[in-house]
């Protein structure tokens, strides 16, 4: 089976054996989300759909999402841990609920291939499911569907919270006990017993039952309507499926494993096979990152900073495997021709993927040579000291100030007969790591399921500032990222350079007229063509023939987007510009606040 086989049969599978609708994978880079700087799972851009919104394509949906974890970028580099990752899911939006959802993913996973299904022997699955807590109940339900399949109760465990329950994207919003499925790959017959923590018994779905809300007091609350929300790990099922140890030897990875051996003759240690994984994990994100439709360039704040943070450990590891030529955009472009198929925007989007990637790899090239030099200044002070360590909050400041690699100022030290005192750096390191990680998790309060009046206001706020925005500076104007909390809006768009005081008092004022005209606020749904047709702007992602919901406002504003919003646009009162920057190279950010 290929990669768009599985892809297919997935889809296929939930579309014609359980009346579901396919719906398009959303952008990797979250809108109007302020608490994730990715898509995360496939759950969260549906998040809206948990709480209430009425989706376009109904109650039964499935997909194939790009999702982006970077919590722990420094420990990637084993066999199953991705960067970039698909999930494949399937999705009631009040509908369906545990016994139909387990029916299905246990028909997919063990019907023969004829019948659309994987064709797993069940003698090689193990399931867990939750224990329960004084939050709620052990789930007995999901367990019994199991047994009602044949399954024997060693091969179901009870396991706690931390691993048998998905919790909300921020701190608050829809969530629930899930049930996850297990798939033997070591060697010889599966044990009798499921043993969670054998790593040979790897995790390649989870079913959530979602039917709690947590509140931001930490309380349960049930949601009035229950949902499921289920991800199948891809790159994993397609190891199993191609008898392979990790998704590194797949299809999905081995054009460019290949030309990495070709760049560099390096041996097979398992210290330069980790480096390669490095390499391979983290320029397939990037390339995804940059080449999604909302994608974000290297750049010091946000996604951007991640970008550079996972280019910049991608080159250092080409360094240490002996590659001595730019290489990123090579390994780049590989990925563009193995996924650009079924992703057609990395296609599209090819030129300021490859281009941005040779920018980066110079700016990273003149930081060494400038961090060698900032080096070279602290050395007399060392040699005065008759030190032969540097001190630890020294060869951090290179790091923060320089971006200058660890790796490389210990190589330095070492041609000087110098240690560096590591200790004292790791704990400023992880200081600094853990202030950066919470902000990368969790940013702000709110969230997709944050549907305060405030919100909905500045949602509202959000549509007028773009079309005012085109029509003061021209229709080169896109959204580039849109950040909402109850505070502000945070809007992200196209342009080539400062937008004047002048132009923002303009664009100020026609937001304004907008509001005092009291604009009645209402949407419909269409498909994408006559979306297009009736001149709305907005991501026109979605697939060919696929419904999507048009926001309109009065006539000043048509735009695609999933809502919600004000009832009319006076309800915002009024808007006001605080601050216009730049984020990146032609991308301008406003901020914002009403009434
Ligand atoms: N939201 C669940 C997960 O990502 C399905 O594992």
């Amino acid at each position: 089976m290929t990669a768009n086989e599985l892809r297919r049969k997935y889809i296929e599978f939930f579309v014609k054996q359980c009346g579901h609708k396919e719906i398009s994978s959303a952008s990797i880079i979250p809108e109007n989300d302020p608490t994730v700087l990715f898509t995360t799972a496939g759950m969260h851009p549906l998040v809206p759909y948990f709480v209430g919104e009425p989706h376009p394509a109904g109650k039964r949906l499935t997909d194939v999402q790009k999702c982006v974890r970077t919590d722990d970028i420094d420990e990637v580099g084993d066999m199953t841990h991705c960067t970039f990752f698909e999930m494949l899911g399937n999705w009631s939006l009040g509908d369906y609920f545990k016994k139909e959802a387990i029916e299905f993913s246990y028909n997919f996973l063990t019907l023969p291939d004829e019948k659309g299904g994987l064709g797993f022997d069940i003698k090689n699955l193990a399931f867990s499911c939750f224990a329960g807590d004084s939050d709620a109940p052990r789930d007995d339900e999901a367990a019994n569907a199991w047994k009602s399949f044949g399954i024997s109760d060693e091969r179901i465990a009870f396991l706690p919270k931390k691993n048998n329950w998905w919790g909300p994207a921020g701190k608050t919003g829809p969530c629930g006990p899930d049930t996850e499925m297990f798939y033997w790959t070591g060697e010889g017959s599966a044990p009798k017993k499921f043993d969670p923590d054998d790593a040979n018994w790897v995790e390649i779905w989870n079913d959530v039952f979602m039917k709690y809300n947590k509140t931001a007091e930490g309380k349960y609350e049930p949601l009035a309507q229950t949902n499921v929300d289920t991800g199948m790990g891809f790159e994993r099922t397609f190891a199993i499926l191609q008898g392979k140890k990790s998704c590194f030897e797949t299809e999905l990875f081995t054009d460019a494993m290949t030309k990495l051996r070709i760049l560099a003759n390096y041996e097979k240690t398992e210290s330069n096979l980790k480096s390669e994984r490095i390499i391979l994990d983290h320029l397939r994100a990037v390339t995804f990152i940059m080449g999604d439709n909302l994608g974000v360039t290297p750049s010091n704040v946000d996604q951007g900073y991640i970008v550079r943070r996972l280019a910049r450990r991608a080159i250092r590891h080409g360094k240490i495997l002996g590659i001595n030529e730019n290489f990123t955009d090579k390994i780049a472009e590989i990925f563009i021709e193995v996924y650009g198929d079924y992703y057609t925007e990395l296609q599209k989007n090819r030129e300021r993927i490859l281009s941005e990637l040779q920018k980066e790899e110079e700016k990273f090239a003149n930081t060494i040579v400038r961090g060698e030099r900032e080096f070279q200044r602290i050395l007399p002070e060392v040699f005065e000291k008759k030190l032969d360590t540097i001190p630890g909050d020294v060869a951090f400041n290179l790091y923060e100030t320089y971006g200058f690699p660890i790796e490389l100022i210990e190589e330095l030290a070492k041609e000087k007969s110098l240690k560096v005192d590591r200790k004292l750096f790791d704990e400023e390191y992880k200081k600094h790591q853990d202030m950066s990680r919470a902000g990368a998790l969790q940013k702000f309060a709110g969230g997709l399921a944050d549907h305060s009046e405030e919100v909905r206001k500045l949602h509202t706020a959000t549509h007028l500032l773009n079309k005012a925005l085109r029509q003061i500076l021209g229709d080169h104007v896109y959204q580039k990222g849109s950040n909402i909390t109850a505070e502000r809006l945070r809007f992200d768009f196209s342009h080539p350079q400062k937008v004047t005081p002048e132009e923002l008092a303009k664009i100020e004022a026609i937001v304004n007229e907008q509001i005092k005209a009291n604009l009645p606020i209402h949407f419909e749904e269409m498909t994408v063509d006559e979306a297009k047709n009736k001149g709305a702007i907005g991501v026109f992602d979605a697939k060919y023939g696929d419904k999507v919901k048009v926001y309109f406002m009065g006539d000043f504003s048509k735009e695609i987007c999933g809502g919600p919003h004000a009832n009319n646009t006076g309800d915002l009162k009024s808007f006001k510009i605080l601050k216009e920057e730049a984020v990146a190279s032609g991308i301008r950010r406003i901020k914002a606040v009403i009434g």
